[in-house]
């Protein structure tokens, strides 16, 4: 509570400050070199550049914001849920009046690039401009270039429900001075081009670290942390670490297990599910083999991580009780090893996504059951049956730390109840 307490105070100040700073800097139209307007405008209808476009929109998956469910893709609306309410990913359709059918490259580049709206105000870092700040200059051109070639589609943008002090947009000067850093992706001369491509899809365009990384309590990402695994603000996901080095979340997992899971949503060690599994679908299974093989080469080069304290481990009554329910409940798929069966069912011995620190994401698979997402490469994932019924809160508990303390897993129990907390939460 007193954390929550000190944390909004601080907020306040943030808004005070920033409302002040505002006062002082005037609202501005982006900088625009008219030839270099010109000679934008001109190559936007270009077939190519389009076609590029629409790759790079897959790989920055900007449509599973920008398209609200069963709506019209790119024309907004989906309310996106942060620690502080709702912001709704607006239309950026090419529609006149309530798209980016006015904008120019410049207006653009400029939120892409700053997080910066049309209007000169500040935008809120749920949309991910902290990494889009990355992206390349030619390569904002083709995203604008794709997007200008949508079926413009009206619809209104719907305004923020943030709390106060959230709500005063203009507390956000406050929090990019002190958080964000606009500068396109500099390559390190040192490294190879494919583990430079790597580092600019992972950090950049695909801003896998937004979900990946531990954030602060103003919402802004650990940079000495980045990657190294984080609960998704708001949600009920923890997103693990992804270094492949010793004591990494990928630990054992190889180049081509790594490229297995983007591509196809599976791999010999884990299946991807929850927020990952719209990446998957939406996303990453869209790369081309150069940039999965980049994106791998990139995560190998990773850090080492810390080896994690070892966990208490249950009750040994807790733990027969949970392996009971294993024999019962699970064994038939994943195997009385939890050595999973290779391309149906994952192995839960070993699985970055069963030990990950928190422990949300093993009870929520047990709650919710679920489905690798559907891909090319893997076109009819095999299911899991939800237990939220059928097992109660001390059940769920038993045979979840059952799966994170047997075989090779020593991971951290939950109890009965974080497992009810977790009942009540929205599936996204
Ligand atoms: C994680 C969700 C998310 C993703 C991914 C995302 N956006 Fe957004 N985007 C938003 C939200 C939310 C806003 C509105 C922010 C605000 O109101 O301050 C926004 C705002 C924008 C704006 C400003 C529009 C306006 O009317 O002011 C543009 C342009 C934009 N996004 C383009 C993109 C592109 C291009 C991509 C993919 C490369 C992308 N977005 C990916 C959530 C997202
Ligand atoms: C919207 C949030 C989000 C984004 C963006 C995201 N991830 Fe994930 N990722 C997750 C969550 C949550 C999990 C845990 C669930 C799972 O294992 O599938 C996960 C798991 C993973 C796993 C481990 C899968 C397993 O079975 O153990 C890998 C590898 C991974 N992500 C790679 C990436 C890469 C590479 C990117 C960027 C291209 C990325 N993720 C972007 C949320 C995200
Ligand atoms: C009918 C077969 C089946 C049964 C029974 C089953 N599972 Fe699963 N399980 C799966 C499949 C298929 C997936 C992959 C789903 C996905 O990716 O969304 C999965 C995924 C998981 C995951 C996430 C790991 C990952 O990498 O995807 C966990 C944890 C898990 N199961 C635990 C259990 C436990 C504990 C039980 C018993 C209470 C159980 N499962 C029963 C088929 C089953």
């Amino acid at each position: 509570m007193k954390r929550w307490i000190m944390g909004a105070a601080g907020v306040l100040l943030l808004a005070v400050i920033g409302v002040g700073a505002w006062l002082f800097v005037p609202a501005r139209a982006p900088q625009v070199v008219p030839a270099q307007a010109q000679a934008d405008a001109a190559k936007l209808h270009d077939p190519a550049l389009i076609e590029r476009g629409a790759y790079l929109a897959k790989l920055g998956d900007c449509a599973a914001c920008h398209t609200t469910r069963g709506g019209a893709p790119y024309a907004g609306g989906r309310p996106l849920t942060t620690p502080f309410g709702e912001v709704s990913a607006p239309n950026i359709t090419p529609d006149a009046a309530t798209g980016i059918g006015a904008w120019h490259f410049a207006d653009f580049w400029r939120a892409l690039h700053e997080g910066i709206g049309r209007h000169g105000q500040p935008l809120y870092p749920v949309f991910s401009y902290t990494s889009f700040t990355k992206v390349s200059r030619d390569d904002a051109l083709a995203l604008f270039a794709y997007l200008k070639s949508l079926p413009p589609v009206q619809q209104p943008a719907r305004a923020p429900e943030l709390q106060f002090p959230y709500s005063v947009r203009q507390g956000l000067v406050a929090w990019r001075a002190l958080y964000f850093q606009p500068g396109e992706y500099q390559p390190d001369p040192k490294q190879s081009p494919e583990w430079n491509r790597g580092a600019y899809l992972v950090e950049g365009l695909g801003h896998c670290n937004e979900c990946h990384t531990t954030r602060n309590a103003f919402g802004a990402m650990d940079e000495e942390r980045r990657l190294a695994g984080g609960q998704i603000p708001a949600q009920s996901w923890y997103a693990p670490d992804l270094s492949m080095q010793p004591g990494g979340g990928l630990a054992g997992w190889s180049q081509q297990e790594i490229v297995a899971l983007l591509k196809t949503g599976t791999s010999t060690k884990g299946s991807a599910f929850g927020p990952m599994a719209d990446v998957v679908r939406l996303s990453t299974q869209h790369m081309n083999d150069a940039d999965l093989a980049a994106v791998a080469v990139y995560l190998q080069s990773l850090p080492p991580r810390q080896p994690v304290a070892a966990a208490p481990v249950v009750r040994a009554s807790d733990h027969a009780h949970g392996g009971e329910l294993y024999a019962k409940r699970c064994a038939d798929c994943h195997g009385d090893n939890g050595q999973g069966v290779a391309g149906t069912y994952p192995p839960l011995d070993d699985n970055t996504s069963v030990t990950e620190p928190t422990g949300i994401n093993a009870v929520r698979s047990v709650l919710l059951g679920g489905f690798a997402p559907a891909t090319a490469g893997n076109p009819q994932p095999y299911s899991m049956p939800p237990f939220a019924q059928s097992l109660s809160d001390t059940e769920v508990a038993a045979v979840v730390n059952y799966v994170r303390q047997s075989w090779g897993n020593h991971a951290a129990p939950v109890a009965a109840g974080d497992v009810s907390r977790l009942r009540h939460t929205p599936v996204d």
